[in-house]
């Protein structure tokens, strides 16, 4: 299929058009019908606002494939290339600056892009390579920390009540987040409760300085005492990269390992919610139905911004050169030329989606989370032997954002099934706070402060 996609002379002028807002109630609660009625309206290219400034929203298949296939001929990633930004026409204080003007690989072109996403390729090499070393030794303790957090999770009791977003899904990739950065449990655990701040507060500023200052001291570290990690693959990979630059790169991860734990929500939701599922799935299928549920409701909806290099035809509109146009893969999913391709009744699934990206600036982690989630879900479903959700489906809290689709919450009732026995060391309050000697980097990184990311999970399972 071809898009509709060629240069052209005359471009609209976005903020002349009505611009529907796109972060209103009904998105949160159902994009898909917001996606048809937009579609029904402009075709695959709506203009909309966000936070009361104008952009493009792309959510045709064809389209959104296009661009990122191709971001380096017409599309800059940069945001220097946005000509209202450039021209100082959005507020300084406008909720998305902070994220687009961010100087990491996400938001540069060209040569620079190129050299930090290599460094990206090279640090994730030894925990994706199947059978590798490292991804088996990353993969155990994976397992280990889903038991620890079932643990916190049923505190021994054989049925009960929990959040599998709060309690489960969203830590469970910040505590893996530590075995990445080759830190200890311990100084991880600061790090982890900071990302949680950093996303939900409270004090998300704070947790932004102290994770900033905290990234830069591992990376300095890890320049002069490598250890198997991604920031030592990095510096390997690229010896002319600086703690700075990698400390970027890094701060980066809390936003991916919020990705992850909202595909692990998601997929639960799709375990739990559907008992006919959850049969095919205890047979081995959990890799299809992560595949499947990236598909269907990817954790990251829409991405941040392409500007267009030069004037080109997009769907109906022209869109001038320096626009910024919004590639959404929830609504390119729901393209009918792409979605009436599929059988939504069947566990198998295709390839051909965009959850992970395409073309220069593809997810290079796409076997890492995949792993995670699966893992994640295979040993939620083996060690319970009943999870009933608590709220009807069509009233679940989805948190707000331009970006992400997530689960707020997502209770359940259980029943532990008593065949099923942890893989790892009893009890987080004690051995799950420290790894045993064998998980051990060397050139770890050891803070003295202790941090209360257990009581906090505790606190979770208390307050219901
Ligand atoms: C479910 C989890 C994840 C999803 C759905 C996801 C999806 C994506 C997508 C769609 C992109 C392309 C963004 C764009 O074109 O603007 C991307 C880029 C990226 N992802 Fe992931 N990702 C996930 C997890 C991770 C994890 C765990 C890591 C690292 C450990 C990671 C590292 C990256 C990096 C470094 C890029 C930027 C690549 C570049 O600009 O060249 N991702 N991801």
């Amino acid at each position: 299929m071809t898009p509709d996609i060629w240069p052209a002379p005359t471009a609209e002028d976005l903020s002349s058009l009505p611009l529907e807002s796109l972060l209103t109630r009904e998105y949160e609660t159902n994009p898909a019908h917001v996606h048809e009625r937009l579609r029904a309206a402009y075709g695959p290219v709506a203009p909309i606002e966000l936070h009361g400034v104008p952009v493009w929203f792309a959510f045709g298949y064809d389209e959104v494939r296009y661009i990122m296939q191709n971001p380096d001929e017409l599309w800059s990633k940069h945001v220097g290339n946005w000509r209202a930004f450039a021209e100082g026409r959005i507020p300084a204080d406008w909720p998305l600056i902070p994220l687009l003007s961010a100087d990491n690989s996400g938001f540069h072109d060209g040569d620079r892009h190129r050299r930090l996403r290599g460094a990206w390729i090279a640090g994730l090499l030894e925990f994706q390579e199947p059978g590798g070393e490292h991804t088996q030794k990353l993969e155990r303790a994976i397992m280990r920390h889903c038991d620890d957090l079932i643990g916190v999770m049923t505190e021994g009791m054989p049925t009960g009540w929990a959040d599998l977003a709060a309690q489960y899904g969203r830590p469970l990739p910040l505590l893996v987040a530590n075995h990445l950065l080759g830190v200890t449990i311990e100084a991880g655990e600061e790090m982890v409760m900071d990302q949680w701040r950093l996303l939900d507060g409270p004090d998300a500023a704070g947790a932004y300085q102290r994770l900033n200052a905290a990234l830069l001291e591992l990376a300095t570290l890890k320049r002069h005492q490598p250890g198997h990690d991604l920031p030592s693959a990095m510096f390997a990979a690229d010896p002319a990269l600086t703690p700075e630059e990698v400390a970027r790169e890094l701060f980066m991860l809390s936003g991916f390992l919020d990705f992850t734990g909202s595909l692990i929500c998601n997929v639960l939701l799709e375990a739990v919610g559907n008992p006919d599922l959850r049969t095919s799935v205890s047979s081995g299928q959990i890799e299809e139905l992560v595949n499947r549920v990236a598909l269907l409701n990817p954790a990251l909806a829409n991405l941040t911004f392409r500007y267009a290099r030069a004037s080109v035809k997009l769907g109906r509109f022209t869109i001038a050169a320096g626009d910024p146009v919004m590639l959404s893969i929830s609504g390119a999913h729901a393209d009918p030329l792409f979605a009436s391709a599929l059988n939504r009744n069947t566990v198998r699934s295709t390839r051909a989606h965009l959850a992970w990206g395409a073309g220069p600036h593809r997810c290079p982690s796409q076997r890492l989370a995949t792993q995670m989630c699966t893992i994640a879900v295979r040993r939620l479903l083996d060690r319970f032997s009943v999870l009933t959700p608590a709220t009807p489906l069509n009233q679940l809290p989805w948190r707000p954002s331009p970006f992400i689709r997530a689960l707020r919450s997502l209770h359940v009732r259980f029943e532990v099934n008593p065949n099923a026995v942890p893989v790892s060391r009893p009890g987080p309050a004690t051995a799950a706070q420290e790894p045993p000697p064998e998980e051990t980097n060397a050139g770890e990184w050891r803070p003295s402060s202790r941090s209360g990311f257990w009581t906090f999970l505790r606190k979770l399972r208390r307050g219901q």
